[in-house]
């Protein structure tokens, strides 16, 4: 297992012996993994082989199913996010989450950006509210496609504007980390593009780490990848590592194809 150390940074979340359980069965085995800031870690690997649970246990998104157990540790800026005085809507509104099926609220585009806002009262007044929404909308790279109808519904935009308006519902709450399922996977290549963009953009701001089944994306969009199997994270190292020159044979056989 090789832990990224060249890195300069301290690590945003340092996940240590990370096991995680349903009920009796086990579906993530002794991760160690440093994410790092303003950085795009890619996790990749066959279906069923827990990426998606181990998204869901960097901000707790795993606590709401019955009967899951983790073990081990996830320090997010050296605080452990498993204490039992941790404050959930804290957590989730510092690791914000775009999942793989854009999922606005039926509301308007305005009340969707500025929902998460409006809950952790973060404004006094109206124009400091249209002035988060209209800067996070800009910093999701949907502005200008929906800066002429604010007032309309959210669910009138196309696939790959809905998902721009999540990440933006992400922004619009100063996520510091943004955890992305499979986030164009049900987008067109245009609109995949744009998000490609997008992630390109907001690392200079923002930590993000992406599941995601396209190889070619993870080797475009990221700085480090891991590949998981089985529920255990086999090789985590530099993007262009695991791309051209990976140490374990299982990832060399899954980024050639020829397993998964
Ligand atoms: N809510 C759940 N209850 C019980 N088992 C689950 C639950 N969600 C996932 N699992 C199991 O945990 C394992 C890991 O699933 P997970 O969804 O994390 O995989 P994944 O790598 O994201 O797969 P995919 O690429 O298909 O999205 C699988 O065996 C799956 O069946
Ligand atoms: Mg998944």
């Amino acid at each position: 297992m090789c832990i990224i150390s060249c890195m300069s940074n301290s690590p945003v979340f340092t996940i240590r012996d990370l096991d995680f359980y349903y009920g009796a069965s086990k579906a993530l085995s002794q991760i160690n993994m440093d994410i790092f800031p303003q950085k795009v870690t890619a996790l990749i690997g066959p279906s069923g082989c827990g990426k998606s649970t181990y998204l869901r246990c960097l901000n707790r998104m795993n606590d709401t199913i019955a009967g899951t157990r983790v073990e081990g540790q996830i320090l997010l800026d050296g605080e452990d996010i498993y204490a039992p005085d941790m404050d959930l809507a804290y957590l989730r509104q510092r690791v914000g989450m775009v999942f793989q099926k854009p999922n606005p609220f039926p509301q308007s585009i305005y009340d969707n950006v500025a929902f998460g806002p409006r809950v952790l009262q973060m404004t006094k007044n109206r124009s400091d509210l249209d002035e988060i929404v209209e800067r996070s909308l800009q910093r999701a790279a949907v502005w200008d496609d929906v800066k002429d109808q604010l007032r309309d519904d959210a669910l009138g935009l196309s696939l790959g504007e809905q998902q721009r308006l999540c990440i933006a519902r992400v922004l619009a709450v100063e996520a510091e980390v943004i955890l992305m399922d499979e986030p164009a996977s049900a987008l067109d290549p245009i609109a995949t593009a744009k998000i490609e963009e997008l992630i390109h953009e907001l690392k200079k701001r923002y930590t993000i780490v992406i599941v995601t089944h396209n190889m070619q994306q993870a080797a475009r969009v990221s700085d480090s990848t891991g590949l998981f199997w089985l529920g255990e994270l086999i090789e985590f190292d530099a993007t262009e590592k695991i791309f051209t020159n990976p140490q374990h044979e299982l990832t060399e056989a899954y980024i050639t194809g020829r397993m998964g």
